[in-house]
C-alpha cells in the first residue's frame, strides 16, 4: 500500500475502533439508561478535534484536490458527497457534544436523546469510512499518476502542516489509547 493511503488506512481504524465503543456505550445507555461519563467525555475530546484537524485536511487538501484535478468527471460526484458528509459531520459532532452536556446536566430525557445521537454518530461514522476506503481511494489509484502519488506521500510525511505540531499528533495518540483501555471489555467477558 502507499505511504499516504496506509496513514488514512491507519486513521480509519483509529476512528473505526471509536464509533464501535460509542455504538456500544450508545446501546447500554439506551438498554439501562447507564453511561460511562469518563469514556464519554474522552471520546467527546477526541471525535471534537481529531476529525477536522488531523485527519480532513489530508482527505480534502492533499488527496480529493488532485483526484478532482485529474479526473473532474469520474471523481466529481464521490467527491462531492464526502466533502458534504464533512460538513455535515462537524453538525453531528456538535450535536453529540450537546447531547452529553445535557446527560451531564441531568436534563430530562438526555440520556435517551444521547443514546441516539450517540448511535447515529457511530453508524454515520463507520459507513462514511467504508465509502472513503472501498470506493474513493480504489478511484484514486486508478486516476492518479505516480507523480501525483509522489506528491501526496511527500506531504503526508513532511508534517506540513503547521496546525499540526509532532506534540499535537501524540496527544491524539495518547488520547485515543486511554479511550481504548476505557472501553476494553472487562477480563473473562
Ligand atoms: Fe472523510
Ligand atoms: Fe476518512
Amino acid at each position: 500500500m502507499r505511504p499516504s493511503l496506509r496513514v488514512l488506512a491507519a486513521e480509519h481504524l483509529a476512528l473505526r475502533a471509536v464509533a464501535r465503543i460509542v455504538a456500544i456505550e450508545a446501546e447500554i445507555l439506551r438498554r439501562d439508561g447507564r453511561a460511562d461519563i469518563d469514556l464519554l467525555q474522552n471520546i467527546a475530546a477526541y471525535i471534537a478535534e481529531f476529525p477536522n484537524r488531523i485527519h480532513h485536511p489530508k482527505e480534502e487538501d492533499v488527496l480529493f484536490r488532485r483526484m478532482r484535478a485529474r479526473a473532474p468527471q469520474r471523481c466529481g460526484a464521490i467527491l462531492d458527497h464526502l466533502l458534504a458528509e464533512h460538513v455535515s459531520e462537524s453538525a453531528s459532532i456538535a450535536v453529540f457534544l450537546a447531547a452529553l452536556a445535557d446527560f451531564r446536566a441531568g436534563l430530562a430525557d438526555a440520556a435517551t436523546n444521547l443514546a441516539r445521537v450517540a448511535a447515529s454518530y457511530a453508524k454515520y461514522l463507520d459507513r462514511h469510512i467504508e465509502t472513503e476506503n472501498t470506493l474513493a481511494f480504489p478511484l484514486a489509484e486508478e486516476v492518479l499518476h505516480e507523480t501525483d502519488w509522489d506528491a501526496i506521500d511527500a506531504a503526508f510525511l513532511s508534517n506540513a502542516d503547521p496546525l499540526v505540531s509532532g506534540d499535537e499528533s501524540s496527544r491524539f495518540r495518547d488520547l485515543h489509547r486511554h479511550i481504548m483501555a476505557l472501553g476494553a471489555l472487562p477480563p473473562g467477558l
